[in-house]
């Protein structure tokens, strides 16, 4: 039974990944910040991948450890203490996960930096995974449909909804990513992994209006052009992988599932 480590395992990503590994006869252990019981067969263990308290013992007796940890700013620094404390304990193979588009977004004015320092992380933090001496898997994924109702709803909340123009996203099932990521950590190192990315290219302020649509609501959507050179790089669809489309849901399909019909 390999021992696996999935930080990250009570968010979206992670949650799905856990009893995939363990289902495979992985024994699974998951690290969070905030302590659990067991449940399912599933340890967990507190620590915190920026400070790297905890992440020693996180990981001591962990052959593979997938990384689905992360949040909106310091990802490199929490791939650093995750791969120091990993080289330690002779872990066999480091799953990471990413974003497509994290090596073709440039991040180099301030602009830039407020708008996409999260693809710099990410990057950045795929340098610290390729880098580290153990052998590496890294997934690059586009946006998860669970993420694109969170900015929905949020920005639909407003009276008038800015929509970034000529932005496109072709978001993806959680599910699909989750199952891809496993098979690629119960197999050998496989360096940069192929993109995965959703079914459909949308423009955003269709995802908008397909959000509209599904919860009842009415909302004027209104182009903003984003000034820079990632949103420009954006623009030019450096977040997608047209040729890398996996089947499973579509937007319309997730929408259908999660927000249902108007209410009358
Ligand atoms: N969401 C997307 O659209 C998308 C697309 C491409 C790639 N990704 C990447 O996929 C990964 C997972 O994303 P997600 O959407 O599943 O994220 P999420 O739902 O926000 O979950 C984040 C997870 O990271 C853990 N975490 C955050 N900071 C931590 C810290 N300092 N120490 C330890 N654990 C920490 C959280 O655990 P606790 O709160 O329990 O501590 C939680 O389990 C991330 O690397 C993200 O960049 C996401």
């Amino acid at each position: 039974m390999a021992r696996i480590l999935v930080t990250g395992g009570t968010g979206t990503l992670g949650r799905l990944v856990v009893p995939l590994l363990r289902d495979a006869d992985g024994k699974v252990r998951v690290l969070s910040r905030r302590s659990r019981e067991p449940a399912d067969g599933i340890e967990f263990v507190t620590g915190d991948l920026a400070t790297g308290d905890g992440i020693e013992a996180a990981v001591a007796g962990t052959e593979i450890i997938v990384n689905c940890a992360g949040s909106s700013k310091g990802d490199e620094d929490k791939a650093r203490n995750l791969v120091r404390a990993a080289s330690r304990a002779g872990t066999r193979h480091l799953v990471n996960v990413s974003v497509v588009g994290a090596d073709r977004i440039p991040v180099v004015s301030g602009v830039d930096r407020a708008m996409f320092g999260y693809f710099a992380s990410k990057l950045a933090a795929e340098r610290v995974v390729a880098d580290s001496g153990l052998p590496w898997t890294t997934l690059r994924a586009t946006q998860f449909y669970d993420l694109i109702l969170l900015t929905a709803r949020a920005m639909t909340r407003l009276p008038v909804v800015p929509a970034a123009a000529g932005f496109r996203f072709q978001p993806v099932d959680a599910g699909q990513v989750a199952a891809r990521l496993a098979e690629l950590a119960l197999g050998p190192p496989a360096g940069l992994a192929p993109d995965i990315a959703g079914p459909k290219v949308y423009e955003m302020a269709a995802l908008l209006r397909g959000y509209l649509r599904a919860s009842g609501k009415h909302r004027p959507i209104v182009p903003v052009r984003l000034p820079g050179r990632a949103a420009r790089a954006v623009r030019a669809g450096a977040n997608l992988a047209p040729d890398r489309a996996a089947g499973g849901q579509t937007w319309e399909e997730f929408l259908a599932d999660r927000v249902g019909p108007p209410a009358r």
